[in-house]
C-alpha cells in the first residue's frame, strides 16, 4: 500500500500564500481536515489533483512525484469537488459513465464500474433520471459515485455533506466510513461532528498552514484543563475553538 506525502508544498496567489510549507504523510485511513473559510483545504486538494500548479515542494505517491506519475496517479485518484460539477441535464448513469470515460474506462469494464458505484451509493433505482430532479443529498451521492469509479486508492472529498439534512449527512458519513478500508481518504468539512465520529486523524489548518495533527482523542486530551469548554465535556468542536479560533478572526486568513 503506497503512501501519499506532501513535502514543503507552497502555493501562492500573488501576495497571498494559500498553502504554506505544508508537510504531511498520509497512509490508508480517514484524515479529517478542519479549518475556517480560506484556510487552504481546497487548495491542498487541488494541488493533489494537479488542477493547480504548486510553487514549491513535492507531492509523492510512493516514492515518485505525482507530476512524474501523471496518468498513473490519476488512475488511483478519486475526487469529489467542493463545487457541484454535475451536468444536471444528464441522467445519473450517463454522468458517471461520462466521468468513467474521462478516467480511461471503456467497454464492459466501464459498464460494470458504473453499475457498481451507482449501487454503492444507492442510486441504481434512479439511474435513468436526470440529476435536475434530484435532492441535494442525491446529487452529493452522485458526485461521490463518480469519485469511486475505478476503486481509487486515494479519495479526496471536499465538503461532501455541505447543505445536507442530518439524515442524509449521516448516511453519507457512514458510506465514507465503510469506503475507507485500505485507502487514503482526505475529508475537508466544517461539520466537526462528522470528523469526530469517523476520522482516524485530524489536520488543523489555519492561514495556509498545518498547525497541528493528531487523533481526535489526542487532540481533545491536549486542551488544557484551565481552558473552559463551551460544553460540559470537551469535544472536537472545542479543539477547533481552542486551536483555530483563538484570536476570533472572521476567516482563516
Ligand atoms: N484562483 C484563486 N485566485 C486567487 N486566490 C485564490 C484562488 N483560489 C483560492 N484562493 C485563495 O486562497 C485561500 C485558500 O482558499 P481555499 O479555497 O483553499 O480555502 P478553504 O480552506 O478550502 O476554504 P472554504 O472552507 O471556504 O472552502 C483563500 O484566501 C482564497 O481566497
Ligand atoms: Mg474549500
Amino acid at each position: 500500500m503506497r503512501t501519499l506525502s506532501l513535502l514543503h508544498v507552497t502555493k501562492c496567489y500573488g501576495d497571498l500564500t494559500a498553502l504554506s510549507d505544508f508537510t504531511m504523510r498520509f497512509e490508508p485511513g480517514i484524515y479529517g481536515i478542519l479549518g475556517a473559510n480560506g484556510a487552504g483545504k481546497s487548495t491542498m486538494m487541488n494541488l493533489i489533483t494537479d488542477n493547480i500548479q504548486r510553487d514549491e515542494g513535492q507531492i509523492l505517491y510512493g516514492k515518485r512525484d505525482i507530476l512524474e506519475l501523471a496518468d498513473k496517479f490519476r488512475g488511483v485518484l478519486g475526487y469529489m469537488p467542493q463545487q457541484q460539477g454535475i451536468y444536471e441535464h444528464m441522467t445519473a448513469e450517463s454522468f458517471v459513465s461520462y466521468i468513467g470515460r474521462l478516467k480511461g474506462l471503456k467497454g464492459a469494464e466501464l459498464r460494470e464500474e458504473c453499475e457498481r458505484v451507482l449501487e454503492l451509493t444507492n442510486l441504481s433505482d434512479v439511474k435513468h433520471k436526470t440529476a435536475i430532479s434530484f435532492s441535494g443529498g442525491m446529487k452529493q451521492r452522485l458526485l461521490l459515485a463518480q469519485a469511486l469509479l475505478g476503486e481509487p486508492q486515494v479519495l479526496l472529498l471536499d465538503e461532501p455533506t455541505a447543505g445536507l439534512d442530518p439524515r442524509e449527512r449521516i448516511r453519507i458519513r457512514n458510506f465514507i466510513k465503510e469506503l475507507s478500508k485500505d485507502r487514503i481518504v482526505l475529508l475537508a468539512t466544517h461539520i466537526v461532528s462528522d470528523i469526530e465520529s469517523i476520522a482516524d486523524q485530524v489536520l488543523l489548518m489555519k492561514k495556509g498552514k498545518l498547525i497541528k495533527t493528531d487523533t481526535p482523542q489526542q487532540l481533545i486530551d491536549s486542551i488544557p484543563d484551565s481552558w473552559t469548554p463551551v460544553a460540559h465535556y470537551v469535544s472536537l468542536e472545542d479543539v477547533y475553538l481552542y486551536y483555530l479560533d483563538a484570536d476570533s478572526e472572521e476567516t482563516g486568513r
